[in-house]
């Protein structure tokens, strides 16, 4: 496995896969990797010829300075991951080498046909134009056949399968095709995420109630009468009912609009909740 830190070698890189026809697939990522993410680059190893990884934890997606501060970052151990689960090439960059001065302070322009006005994109203003923004670059950079997220991220996902199917950037990445890959979860349920490492362990045990509530609102959503609008409440209620917890928001969306739905019908309910300081978001269909 080699480990890259500038575009210029992630370039001459790439081109040499494409002159020997290798197929290329990526998993871009934050680092602090975890078994969601090895999740995603097994099967990225699995399906293509060569298996690129992004670590970088992207500044222009941070709407909270503090967030970005303490996001957990371990280079170290995440090449080992990486390096035993047969990743071939880990690129690394410095925020001053992935942006100039200016890309770096200034908003990243695009449409993302309303998507971005629902949940995450309302609660975190410019958060999707920083995905967007490095997403798009290190498509660009490392033309990938197949590019693979978490649906932990769901709304991310929804906004990248725009972004190559829909928006006027679709077609510059080629046949490049987007692939969602389930939450990775503990025997707990509770989804796997970076951020449980910010999490004490009294903190991880409260934070169970979130998947627990989830998965029981399965069995509310079949009682007999029951409305979205009535299920999507008791979540919040019962959620927020736990010492420690609170919700920021609980919705449920059509999976693929992500606009409120009346149907349980390709239904997907997202939620974002504060367990003490830290945010945690997790989903589940319908
Ligand atoms: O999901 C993430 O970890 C990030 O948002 C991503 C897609 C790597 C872009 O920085």
């Amino acid at each position: 496995m080699q480990i890259i830190t500038t575009k210029q070698e992630l370039q001459a890189v790439v081109q040499a896969c494409k002159t020997k026809k290798r197929t290329i697939g990526l998993v871009p990522t934050m680092g602090a990797l975890h078994e969601g993410h090895a999740s995603l680059v097994r099967r990225a190893v699995n399906e293509n010829n060569v298996c690129f990884v992004s670590v970088f934890v992207n500044p222009t997606q941070f709407n909270n300075k503090e967030d970005l501060a303490k996001y957990p970052r371990n280079i170290v151990r995440d090449a080992e991951l990486l390096e035993t689960i047969g990743a071939d090439f880990v690129f690394a960059p410095t925020p001053e080498e992935m942006y100039s001065e200016e890309e770096l302070n200034t908003t990243f322009a695009f449409d993302f046909g309303g998507l971005d006005q629902v949940m995450e994109g309302k609660m975190r203003p410019g958060h999707f134009n920083g995905v967007v923004q490095v997403v798009s670059r290190l498509f660009y950079l490392v033309q990938p056949d197949k590019a693979y997220f978490g649906e932990k991220d769901y709304q991310q996902l929804a906004i990248i399968h725009h972004m190559v199917e829909r928006s006027s950037m679709a077609g510059t990445f080629g046949n490049l095709q987007i692939i969602g890959c389930p939450i990775v979860r503990e025997d707990s349920g509770l989804a796997l995420s970076s951020r449980n490492e910010r999490l004490s362990a009294a903190e991880k045990q409260t934070a169970l109630e979130i998947s627990k509530t989830l998965f029981e609102s399965l069995k509310w959503a079949k009682e007999k009468g029951a409305t979205v609008a009535a299920v999507q409440q008791r979540v919040i209620d019962t959620i927020n009912a736990v010492d420690g917890l609170e919700v920021e928001y609980y919705e449920i969306v059509d999976q693929i609009t992500l606009l409120p739905t009346e149907t349980f019908d390709h239904a997907i309910g997202c939620v974002t909740v504060y367990c003490g300081p830290v945010r945690l978001i997790d989903n589940i269909k319908y």
